[in-house]
């Protein structure tokens, strides 16, 4: 049988009750598959991530060790929710690595893009090999991989073209070997939200908009600095805050803010005040293939640019990118 084929009788997940039945048939699964040896998992927050560890804490509990690799390229508040919800409240082995500078450092004066997705790829497998390599005996490897992942491989096995180079983690070092534990591979995502608040997540996690994994690193367009890092994750943060308070973020599928690497003259206490322009990129999409743009009422845009450019140091102009996919992709690079 082939066990990354989703069968054909197998029911939709829509209800807790179905999430439960199937949250209890994996625990016995994993029990089974891994008896008392040690599974590694990296856990970036993402929804995927997260529903695995929550599940596999459930089935093994300390058996479990999760790698959360902060690459400086996370969106304001990201790692601490990670931190907070596994190492605190679901109390897991989670080993938390701030790589920053190492990522930062070796992007520095990087402007194309997809040398800085290779960079932060590679890099993130290299943080990641390390922390497995001091940790003994582990036997296992879980993985937040998704059904929709199986058909995206099948294509790309076809040779079917892609636009950007999304694969994220590469395959691991030759002397890192390990057994996959992939509890969720026959899901799609919806059905991901439904076991992960079946798990007891929070809603905000499982519901989760879709983040690159290169992070904000493909939004802070260009060679990337620290400063304009900064001033990009703070004006995310407010685009997200006032999403969230105009009820936008429960209709809009992806929004966020990027910046690219130019400045503008404007004008701030009477002075010339050169700055960058904030980019605000809200879509909808079915598969991400194509997007279309959403309406974002005036009001709220008014609010978005006054607090932005109030509050974010560096930031002198809003600007709301109108265009579909196609032409435009939905991240800048
Ligand atoms: P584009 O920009 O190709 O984006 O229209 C489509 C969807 O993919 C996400 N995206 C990425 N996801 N690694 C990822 O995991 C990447 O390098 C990457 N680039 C784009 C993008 O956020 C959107 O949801």
């Amino acid at each position: 049988m082939d066990t990354n084929k989703r069968p054909e009788t197998m029911q939709r997940i829509t209800t807790f009750e179905l999430a439960n039945a199937f949250i209890e048939e994996q625990v016995k699964a994993v029990r089974e598959q891994v008896g008392d040896k040690k599974v590694l998992l990296a856990l970036s927050g993402g929804v995927d991530s997260s529903v695995v560890a929550a599940l596999l804490i459930k089935a093994i509990g300390k058996q479990l060790y999760c790698v959360h690799v902060n690459h400086g390229l996370m969106r304001k508040g990201e790692s601490e929710a990670v931190v907070d919800i596994f190492g605190k409240t679901l109390d897991a082995n989670l080993i938390y690595i701030d790589a920053t500078d190492r990522f930062l450092d070796l992007l520095a004066g990087v402007a194309e893009p997809e040398r800085k997705r290779k960079i932060i790829g590679k890099e993130f497998i290299e943080v990641f090999a390390d922390e497995a390599r001091k940790l003994e005996d582990v036997t296992f490897l879980a993985q937040g991989t998704i059904y929709p992942d199986i058909l995206e491989s099948v294509k790309q096995a076809e040779g079917k073209k892609a636009v950007k180079s999304h694969h994220n983690v590469g395959g691991l070092p030759e002397d890192l070997k390990f057994e996959l534990v992939e509890p969720v591979k026959l899901l799609f995502k919806d059905e991901v939200r439904v076991v992960g608040e079946a798990l007891g997540l929070p809603h905000a996690m499982v519901y989760r908009q879709p983040f690159p994994g290169p992070g904000l690193g493909v939004r802070c367009l260009g060679a990337i600095t620290r400063d304009r890092l900064h001033a990009l994750r703070e004006a995310d943060a407010i685009l997200r805050d006032e999403f969230d308070k105009n009820g936008l973020a429960e209709k809009v599928w992806q929004y966020f803010v990027i910046i690219p690497d130019m400045k503008s003259v404007g004008v701030k206490d009477d002075s010339r005040y050169e700055g960058w322009p904030a980019i605000i990129r809200a879509v909808n999409t079915k598969d991400a293939m194509t997007a279309t743009v959403e309406e974002i009422p005036y009001a709220v845009l008014h609010k978005i640019v006054a607090r932005i450019t109030n509050e974010v140091e560096g930031i002198n102009r809003v600007l709301y990118d109108l265009t579909p996919k196609p032409t435009g992709t939905i991240e800048w690079e």
